[in-house]
């Protein structure tokens, strides 16, 4: 009997200790409370997974795509509380704080950015700068673009313990992913695929999830699909756009095709694309019937997305059922940046999103985006100042929420 959760680091302590103990030391995990003491909450953990893990094998089930496999999967994503509404990966993008933002502002769940395996499993200094987690990040994607099962299990082995699925990018179109040969270009290679799925669903303590883009054919779209489930994948993120579709603003993403792939898997789905408003979602739930959906790029102009807030962009002709939310993108900078401080990232992610969230109030004042290019060296004073600069200027554009939410929200409805 086998399933997603590991037989051999069961049956063979000297493959699961050092390894793990080694390499989740080695990881920057920001702890909620900074006196408790990181390997008594370590070691607790680990026993109470074996515990698990014991149950688990002793519960019965099917192989590593059949019917048990799809009642633990549901299981699984049941336990951590059906997220409908879920941060997408996002390179540089969607690191703590962002995840933390998010969060706070409706979002169920999160991915991390894609780590490189190989360079994640090799180098202490590329895991401590590009994963940070703490206590409150949960649930929590880890996503890692790999071509080779062994590194991409040595990689997934040191985060196991602190993410609720280890993902695989296989949607990655660019030419980076060309060169290195990971993300859609191993979709011309499916047999690797699902070596790098069955590698992990097999050893790791918790389940294995992929990140996809449809094939021009439906039915090739399918039959991945459900390779991946037979291969002990436990939920599928399905972006309804193929590798070559690859500007998101261009190309619709296509919802019937991935309400397609969630009729043909038993597993948990989740849909990617299209996501601009809340709107967005629930329709998307609705013509689909998949569990929940991921956004990205609308989540990096507007993190309150999940929570009901609008850009005006996407109030249009519905402007008498929508009222300002009493929040704009300049509270949210100011909020991310506190979080920043917090939850220390390179300056270069904190730029990013200063400039997306802040893109629209910079057209109005071009000079004060100009004195921020030209500023190599960051501090959180500057960019209050900026924020501030804005704010004198008299820019200010609200963000909007329709009438029942902004009723809800002034009789003391909590965001949080
Ligand atoms: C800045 C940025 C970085 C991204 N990085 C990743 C990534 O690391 N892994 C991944 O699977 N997709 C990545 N994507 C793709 C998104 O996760 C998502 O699939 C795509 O943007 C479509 O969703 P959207 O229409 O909501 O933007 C990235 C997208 C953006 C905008």
């Amino acid at each position: 009997m086998l399933s997603f959760f590991s037989l051999s680091s069961l049956q063979n302590p000297s493959l699961r200790s050092p390894l793990l103990l080694m390499a989740t030391k080695t990881l920057t995990v920001i702890p909620a409370n900074p006196e408790e003491d990181l390997d008594d909450r370590l070691c607790s953990d680990l026993a109470q997974q074996d515990q698990e893990q014991q149950q688990r094998l002793s519960s019965g089930g099917g192989g590593l795509g059949g019917e048990g496999h799809a009642e633990r999967a549901w299981a699984h994503w049941r336990k951590l509380g059906s997220p409908k509404m879920v941060v997408a990966p996002m390179v540089d993008n969607s690191e703590l704080p962002f995840r933390m933002l998010c969060r706070k502002y409706g979002a169920a769940a999160a991915y991390t950015p894609m780590l490189h395996s190989r360079i994640f499993s090799e180098n202490a200094k590329y895991r401590s700068q590009e994963f940070t987690t703490c206590k409150e990040d949960r649930p929590l994607f880890v996503q890692f673009c790999a071509n080779d099962p062994d590194v991409l299990l040595e990689a997934a082995k040191m985060v196991e313990n602190h993410c609720d699925y280890v993902d695989i990018n296989l949607g990655c179109p660019q030419r980076i992913a060309r060169r290195g040969n990971y993300g859609a270009f191993l979709m011309d290679n499916l047999p690797l695929i699902k070596s790098l799925v069955e590698k992990l669903a097999l050893n790791l303590n918790v389940p294995v999830s992929c990140k996809i883009r449809i094939f021009p054919n439906i039915q090739d779209t399918i039959t991945y699909a459900r390779m991946l489930e037979e291969a002990g994948c436990s939920l599928l993120a399905v972006h309804g756009r193929t590798r070559d579709e690859k500007d998101g603003k261009k190309f619709r993403a296509d919802w019937n095709a991935i309400k397609t792939v969630k009729d043909a898997v038993r597993i948990p789905v989740l849909a990617n694309g299209n996501i601009r408003h809340v709107s967005d979602v629930y329709s998307c739930l609705e013509e689909t019937g998949v569990e929940g959906v991921l956004s990205a790029e609308t989540l990096l102009e507007n993190p309150a997305l999940f929570a009901g807030f609008r850009t005006p962009e996407w109030v249009g002709d519905n402007e008498h059922s929508n009222k300002e939310g009493g929040l704009d993108q300049a509270d949210l900078v100011v909020e991310y940046l506190k979080l920043c401080e917090k939850y220390p990232v390179p300056w270069r992610m904190i730029r990013s999103h200063v400039h997306k969230m802040l893109g629209d109030w910079f057209k109005l004042h071009p000079t004060v985006r100009e004195d921020l290019n030209k500023q190599s060296k960051l501090t959180f004073e500057f960019l209050h100042d900026i924020v501030k600069r804005l704010r004198d200027l008299g820019a200010g554009i609200p963000l909007y929420l329709e009438n029942t939410q902004a009723a809800a929200l002034a009789n003391g409805y909590d965001q949080s």
